[in-house]
């Protein structure tokens, strides 16, 4: 039962797995709850990381409740719909409240459900040359994706917006410029890897609560690279291989900033530089390439 490689659909512009298309009208449709929190990324950003921290502030920092299943059933994939499993539509109506909620969908494409119930959101963004390289990677591994081709082609790909969810500049801009009409924190990932635990306070104060500083250190080390790295129940190594072959490349691949550094050539990254600048112009959103 190989999943054969598929070119992408678009869903009103935004490049997107055919499968995943298929499943809007019921993702539009879909009724967020008024304590539902929706965990927003672009790909590659950060994602499983906050997911794994929330579960564990949910859970009072209780590990072995939190390896309870894995990490795509415990918060699951809003707009995820894929031939044999069940989509993020049913596993969200069978998850008691309150829950937490994946998606990568851009601003504008949110089902309109969570603004009208008020739901929170945490949005965390990661720097797009990191961004870039974890995407290449995981194209190569996880095989919903069409074949990546070089890094060169990958990286045109990218910075065309010819990837699945389309642009992250419009990605990341289009969820900063809401911030202040949603109740939206907006993070990012590099400020995790530099100081977790002033993080995991900002978080606790946007969801007001209060947790022991005993509970804060035991979430850090639970949710740490090295300890997620190893965790059947966050790694994603319990997905049918079908669907992600860990021998390419690992999900929990390396866990740092910088890492692009390995990866472009000066060419590239001076390309990649002015097309940077041309795309952030006017924005005050401001990303640090490494820490
Ligand atoms: S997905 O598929 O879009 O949901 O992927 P996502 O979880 O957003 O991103 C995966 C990258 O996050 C890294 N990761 C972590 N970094 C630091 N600390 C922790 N705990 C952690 N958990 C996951 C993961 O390794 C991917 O980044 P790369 O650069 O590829 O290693």
């Amino acid at each position: 039962d190989e999943v054969c490689r598929e070119e992408l659909g678009s869903l009103h512009g935004i490049p997107l797995y055919k499968s995943f298309i298929e499943g809007w009208p019921q993702v539009e449709a879909f009724q967020a709850r008024h304590d539902d929190l929706l965990i927003a990324t672009y790909p590659k950003s950060g994602t499983t990381w906050l997911s794994e921290i929330l579960d564990m502030i949910y859970h009072d920092g209780d590990v072995e409740k939190c390896r309870r299943d894995a990490i795509f059933n415990r918060v699951p994939f809003l707009e995820m719909n894929a031939p044999k499993i069940p989509s993020g539509i049913e596993l969200l109506e069978k998850t008691p409240s309150p829950r937490l909620v994946k998606t990568h969908l851009p601003v504008q494409l949110l089902p309109a459900s969570f603004q009208e119930k008020g739901c929170k959101v945490i949005y965390m963004a990661r720097n797009a040359k990191d961004v870039v390289i974890s995407y290449y990677y995981f194209y190569q591994m996880a095989k919903i994706h069409p074949d990546p081709g070089t890094l060169a082609e990958f990286l045109e790909a990218f910075m065309n917006g010819k990837v699945a969810y389309g642009s992250w500049y419009e990605h990341v801009r289009g969820w900063w410029e809401k911030r202040q009409e949603k109740q939206l924190l907006y993070l990012f990932y590099e400020d995790m890897k530099k100081d977790p635990q002033r993080e995991v306070q900002k978080i606790l104060q946007f969801l007001g609560k209060e947790v022991s500083e005993e509970t804060v250190a035991r979430i850090l080390h639970h949710t740490s690279f090295q300890e997620m790295k190893k965790n059947p129940a966050a790694n994603y190594e319990t997905m049918p291989s079908s669907l992600m072959d860990h021998s390419l490349s690992p999900f929990m691949r390396k866990g740092i900033s910088g890492d692009w550094k390995n990866h472009f050539t000066v060419a590239q990254n001076e390309r990649f530089d002015r097309h940077y600048q041309q795309h952030m112009a006017g924005s005050d959103l401001c990303f640090q390439m490494e820490v």
